[in-house]
């Protein structure tokens, strides 16, 4: 058998195997080999209001190098089912511990909610690209669009921003006021932060589209960051090209394996002028605005 790595260029490592007859190539993106499985010791649970929660977790090895937008799979039980983990955005960090916030909506979430404290989890991370975040952001007005669940990762992102002095505006969405439990967290951070809800129990009645929308009547942001649902971010993407506003979005699939293997996860992004089956997991799960090809 012949093992022959016949490219190391940029990200990816192509490797050709020959063995008798037979032969076979494979491409590997070396980021793949740069998250960690780790055993998480739960440290905190929170339950923000009716259905949402927050879990911390001791995970020194994946916590330090965590980036805004990136993700982990969590490993919701020992037993046989559910079996395929989950991602869940990294809400936030410091070196040793990392949080997530999540909303109980199926079976995953439901046993993960009723962890307990010193509960231990395995997870995989930090997953995915993250959201850019570049110089010439400083000072600059930034605005951020979370609908519902949504929001998870932009309060880290939130924090980074901050970091860069970025004049920051939050435009947070849900169909009533008990989808908006995150509200006061990013009002303590300072961070303006704009409410909309479809019921009209806060104070915009309808979508989160809608307020973002009036708002550019206002002023208009150097960039946008998105994240929720795909309706939505389909219609940020719309609004943000119409005003020629950069943006980038975190957007959601279905995911197997969570590194690049099972091809579970694929959207159809542009790449040099050209639609591409493009891995949610490995290539995102933040994209250019411009380069999501909405079906
Ligand atoms: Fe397996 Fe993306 S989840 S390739």
């Amino acid at each position: 058998m012949k093992i022959l790595i016949i490219s190391k260029r940029l990200i990816y490592v192509k490797v050709f195997i020959a063995q008798k007859n037979q032969f076979w190539y494979f491409k590997f993106n070396i980021k793949s080999f740069m998250f960690k499985n780790q055993t998480a010791v739960i440290t905190r649970k929170e339950r923000w209001g009716s259905d949402y929660f927050l879990l911390s977790m001791e995970a020194p090895g994946i916590a330090g190098k965590s980036k805004p937008g990136q993700f982990l799979m969590v490993r919701i039980t020992n037993n046989p089912y559910p079996l395929l983990r989950r991602p869940f955005s990294i809400h936030d960090h410091n070196e040793r511990n990392l949080e997530i916030f999540f909303q109980n909506t199926g079976v995953g979430t439901s046993i993960l909610s009723q962890k307990q404290e010193g509960d231990k989890i395995e997870i995989l991370g930090p997953l995915g690209n993250g959201f850019h975040i570049e110089d010439e952001f400083k000072q600059k007005k930034i605005y951020l669009v979370g609908g519902g669940r949504g929001i998870a990762p932009l309060y880290f992102l939130a924090l980074e921003l901050k970091k860069e002095n970025s004049d920051i505006k939050l435009f947070y969405g849900g169909k009533s006021s008990t989808d908006l439990p995150m509200a006061p967290k990013f009002k303590i951070e300072k961070i303006k932060t704009l409410c909309s809800t479809e019921d009209g129990s806060s104070e915009f009645k309808g979508l989160v589209t809608d307020l973002f929308q009036k708002e550019l009547k206002v002023s208009i942001p150097f960039f946008v960051y998105a994240c929720g649902p795909e309706g939505m971010l389909k219609k940020i993407s719309e609004i943000s090209r119409a005003h020629s506003i950069p943006a980038e979005l975190s957007l959601e699939s279905i995911m197997g394996c969570g590194f690049g293997a099972c091809w579970g996860c694929v959207k159809k992004i542009k790449k040099e002028e050209r639609p591409v089956w493009s891995k949610v997991c490995e290539d995102g799960p933040v994209f250019n605005a411009k380069d999501i090809i909405w079906d």
